[in-house]
């Protein structure tokens, strides 16, 4: 069976316009519709010969088949942190004040509830809110909804059973059921819709009180839950959610879960006198699209952290987290981002910003509907990159020399002998490969094709296992003041020369360097223990996925050390 894709436009290819794409894998297709990336405008399903355009026939019926839809739209990658606050989303679109969730056990079951004193529903747009594709008017600027699908997928990824109760102000409570097994069992859309009765008026009092107006959405049957202690899911959803919501809550909506009201959580601690406000400004971003020219402000804020003790800070300073919070209309949709503009790094430790846009540009920011990931126009990346790249290489140089610390003489004599004696037994160690006469570029094939090239220090290409015979043949050991906290060290390579950078503010530096000054063997030992474990890391932790690993190695190691040691 050949499917034939007309009128699509695609913004991640060079050529703006395709006019027609043919494949012959019909499960691909579901996919290709999903993609916010792709608009297609009409198609057509071809069982007859090649070519021959089918248009005139657009007779016969081929509606999803309902049963195994339901079932698979469970599946479209929402996790129930970022689930639930879509489903938030409408009620903060419903200009609630007050937004409670409720995260409990019914009948020994899990039962999640979200309920909001915001305008309601009357039967019009409740018939529209659990249809799969709601045809509900969205205001792009301000609006957190958009694709007309949040309260059903995201109730699909978590539950079985979805039911609304809502009233407008003069209307009388109504009741929605949607459920995954009755969807099965007749093969057909079906729902419960009526008017509600005492236990459900009951149970809407119960939660909100005397409002006028308001909407609860009830999620039972959850067989999607990350995590079966609810005690620990509340709190980690609490954690997301006054992140997410942080505008919202800072605004003045009461956000409560199980009756403990969210405090804002902001990552870039904007309002701690100890931040260093790096940046709060607004690019005027300017797309020709096809002809038409579309124009947004974007505002970003960058935040330079202070300095934390363990512990101290309310999201940890480190490779996880470090990077670019995405707001669309305030609300969190991405966070601790690269936006493929820097490579994360311990450096960046304490650097974090804040992409602000709103809806207008959600086809350029590539946002999908589960609201959780985004895929960059080129030419939006472009305009972002010309104004954040040279911002973060001051910001990572400041951070710099804000660490550096001398190092005591006798300890640098120390240190060159070891650096000579590395260098004279290169040919027998292993080492990481040296770079090619200039360092390639990282190039990510993304909305079509780009190339990008970052700070030569970060890129860490994929090496060899065993590249015995001194490709990286020198060695140079620096001191820097990370702070208590901190990495025992830090492994960097530039060209030939492998960087160890000792971290002046651990215990292991001082008792096995600085206290052993006088017995140069003890210290010579500490140099080469530490360069081969920073010849291992530049060896293997070459992705951003194995950097986290060796991130999370050093951490638990620095952190034992640190224990021990004090
Ligand atoms: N809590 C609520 N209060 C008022 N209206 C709601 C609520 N939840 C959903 N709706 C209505 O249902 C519609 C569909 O919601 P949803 O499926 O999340 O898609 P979207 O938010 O993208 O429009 C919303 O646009 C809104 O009109
Ligand atoms: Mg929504």
């Amino acid at each position: 069976m050949l499917v034939e894709l007309e009128r699509i436009s695609c913004e991640r290819m060079e050529s703006e316009k395709f006019p027609t794409i043919c494949f012959d894998f019909v499960p691909l297709f579901p996919v290709l519709l999903l993609n916010p990336n792709l608009h297609i405008e009409s198609w057509c399903v071809r069982t007859s010969r090649q070519g021959e355009s089918m248009s005139s026939k657009f007779s016969h019926s081929s509606t999803p088949n309902p049963g195994k839809l339901v079932e698979s739209l469970r599946y479209l990658g929402y996790d129930n942190y970022h689930a639930i606050p879509d489903i938030v989303d409408n009620s903060v679109d419903a200009d609630a004040k007050n937004i409670k969730v409720l995260v409990r056990s019914f009948h020994n079951e899990p039962e999640i509830i979200i309920a909001d004193d915001g305008v309601g529903m009357d039967e019009e747009i409740l018939d529209q809110a659990i249809r799969l594709g709601s045809l509900v008017e969205k205001d792009s600027a301000s609006d957190l909804g958009r694709f007309g699908m949040g309260l059903c997928t995201a109730s699909l990824s978590i539950c079985r059973q979805t039911s609304v109760l809502t009233k407008t102000q003069d209307g009388a409570l109504l009741r929605a059921v949607n459920d995954v097994d009755e969807v099965k069992r007749h093969n057909s859309f079906v729902s419960v819709f009526e008017k509600a009765d005492d236990e459900d008026k009951e149970l809407f009092q119960s939660v909100l009180g005397e409002t006028q107006s308001g909407t609860i959405v009830i999620l039972r049957k959850c067989d999607n839950l990350q995590n079966k202690n609810l005690s620990i899911f509340s709190k980690t959803l609490a954690k997301h959610m006054a992140r997410i919501f942080r505008y919202f809550i800072t605004a003045g909506v009461n956000i409560s879960i199980n009756g403990n009201r969210l405090e804002a959580i902001d990552p870039l601690e904007w309002e701690d006198l100890r931040t260093e406000h790096f940046d709060d400004g607004q690019i005027e971003i300017k797309i020709n699209d096809d002809g038409n020219t579309v124009t947004d402000t974007i505002r970003v804020k960058l935040s330079i952290l202070p300095e934390s003790t363990e512990g101290s800070a309310a999201i940890a300073q480190n490779l996880k987290s470090q990077g670019f919070y995405i707001l669309r209309n305030n609300r969190e949709i991405v966070d601790a981002h690269t936006l493929d503009l820097f490579s994360k790094h311990n450096d960046f430790n304490r650097f974090r910003g804040e992409i602000h846009f709103t809806g207008t540009l959600d086809k350029y920011m590539g946002v999908n509907f589960t609201k959780r990931d985004i895929a960059l126009h080129q030419s939006l990346f472009d305009q972002l990159s010309q104004y954040l790249t040279g911002q973060l290489k001051t910001i990572r140089s400041r951070v710099r020399k804000a660490q550096q610390a001398e190092t005591p003489q006798d300890v640098a004599d120390v240190h060159k002998s070891v650096e000579l004696e590395i260098q004279r037994k290169s040919k027998l160690l292993m080492t990481p490969k040296a770079p090619k006469e200039k360092r390639e570029s990282t190039e990510r094939k993304r909305n079509g094709s780009r190339e990008k090239t970052e700070d030569t220090n970060q890129i860490r290409e994929p090496r060899e296992k065993q590249q015995q015979g001194g490709f990286a043949a020198n060695c140079r050991f620096e001191t820097a003041s990370m702070g208590e906290s901190g990495a025992i060290y830090e492994a960097e390579q530039q060209g030939r020369t492998v960087i160890v950078r000792w971290n002046s503010d651990h215990p292991f530096y001082k008792r096995f360097v600085l206290e052993n000054v006088l017995d140069k063997k003890i210290v010579a030992a500490s140099d080469f223990l530490i360069y081969s474990l920073a010849c291992a890391e530049l060896m293997w932790f070459t992705n951003d996925e194995t950097v986290e690993l060796i991130h999370n190695l050093k951490t638990v190691m620095s952190a034992n050390m640190r224990t021990l040691l004090s």
